[in-house]
């Protein structure tokens, strides 16, 4: 989607008066229904067993982002704490994914490495891992540090970059180096041309130069996030020459027809699944992709 009409959208949604209407009212809450899974961790759990059924493996967010004060970080380490003991308990084939700002990035560094090294050393106890999501740009240098310092000490973590990004290429090539997961997807934020593609042609050109680049990288495993049919086909003619495992990974409720028919083929698909009560930020970004949506949320509206 053109990055002028994600500007708008984001710039409507953040208004108070929009949030308040998509968060009081039920018909918000449906609408929001589409995209996440619920807002308990019970919730959760039911659907990542469903999706684990049908042979898809699992990415568990537990929606929440930009937390300014000690208390909140830290009450959602042991939230995504105990999200690891359920899944192991409920030998569930899944891994979390996490936001470093929910951590504390925002106001102290070493606390969300010391968070995300917590989290790390939970997930390997399980033989799970923990996949770190990108934010906005002003916060990519410093995820990419602690992700760092952390992967270099436990191993088991991955990490989100977006091709919409001009400094992609060469992060790129310092991540691989650390090995674990890297998940390339498009990107969701509003930025500006300083910085990022603004076309969806630049941005789609960008993610397959990026998609080569990964997927010749046998050292690491491709997390390949797109629902676009064109870098799918591109992914499957590159997968045929691959030696390493690699897997796709979509959003939930986003083209379940094309999740099944990935998993029918026989290649690996994690559904990302974000519940919770802070779903507001997370369904502005899925409206601000695609204008088809804003009808869906109009009729919802009306309909109210
Ligand atoms: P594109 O937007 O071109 O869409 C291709 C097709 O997919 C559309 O034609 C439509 O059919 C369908 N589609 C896409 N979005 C839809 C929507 N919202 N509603 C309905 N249909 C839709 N971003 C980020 O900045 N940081 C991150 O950490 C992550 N993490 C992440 C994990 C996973 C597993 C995925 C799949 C995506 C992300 N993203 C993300 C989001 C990503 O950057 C991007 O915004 C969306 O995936 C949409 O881009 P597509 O690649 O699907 O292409």
């Amino acid at each position: 989607m053109s990055t002028l009409f994600r500007k708008s959208i984001l710039a409507v949604t953040e208004r108070g008066p929009v949030q308040s209407m998509f968060t009081k009212f039920r018909a918000g809450r449906a609408v929001a229904r589409r995209f996440v899974a619920g807002e308990t961790l019970d919730d959760a759990v039911q659907t990542a067993r469903t999706l684990n059924q049908v042979g898809a493996l699992v990415s568990l967010d537990h929606l929440g982002e930009h937390v300014n004060d000690a208390a909140s970080a830290k009450s959602a380490k042991e939230d995504y704490l105990q999200i690891l003991d359920r899944v192991s308990a409920e030998g569930l084939d899944a891994n979390i994914s996490i936001k470093l700002t929910q951590l504390g990035m925002a106001f102290d560094v070493d606390r969300t490495k010391a968070a995300l090294d917590e989290l790390a050393e939970r997930a390997a106890g399980y033989g799970t891992t923990v996949t770190v999501d990108m934010e906005e740009s002003e916060w990519t240098g410093t995820t990419i540090d602690i992700y760092e310092a952390v992967q270099r000490s436990k191993g088991n973590l991955g990490i989100a970059v977006q091709a919409y990004l001009f400094r992609t290429a060469a992060d790129l090539s310092r991540l691989i180096d650390l090995g674990g997961h890297i998940r390339l997807c498009k990107g969701a934020y509003a930025e500006p041309p300083e910085l990022a593609f603004q076309t969806k042609g630049d941005v789609d050109a960008s993610f397959e130069h990026l998609l080569g680049t990964l997927m010749t990288a046998e050292q690491v495993r491709p997390a390949i996030a797109t629902h676009d049919d064109r870098l799918i086909e591109k992914t499957y003619g590159l997968a045929a020459t691959r030696q390493a495992p690699f897997e796709f990974q979509m959003l939930y409720g986003i083209r379940e027809t094309m999740q099944r028919e990935i998993v029918a083929k026989g290649y690996p698909l994690r559904v990302y699944v974000p519940y919770g009560s802070q779903w507001y930020p997370y369904l502005t970004r899925r409206l601000a992709e695609r204008p088809a949506n804003l009808m869906f949320f109009a009729r919802a509206l009306v309909g109210r």
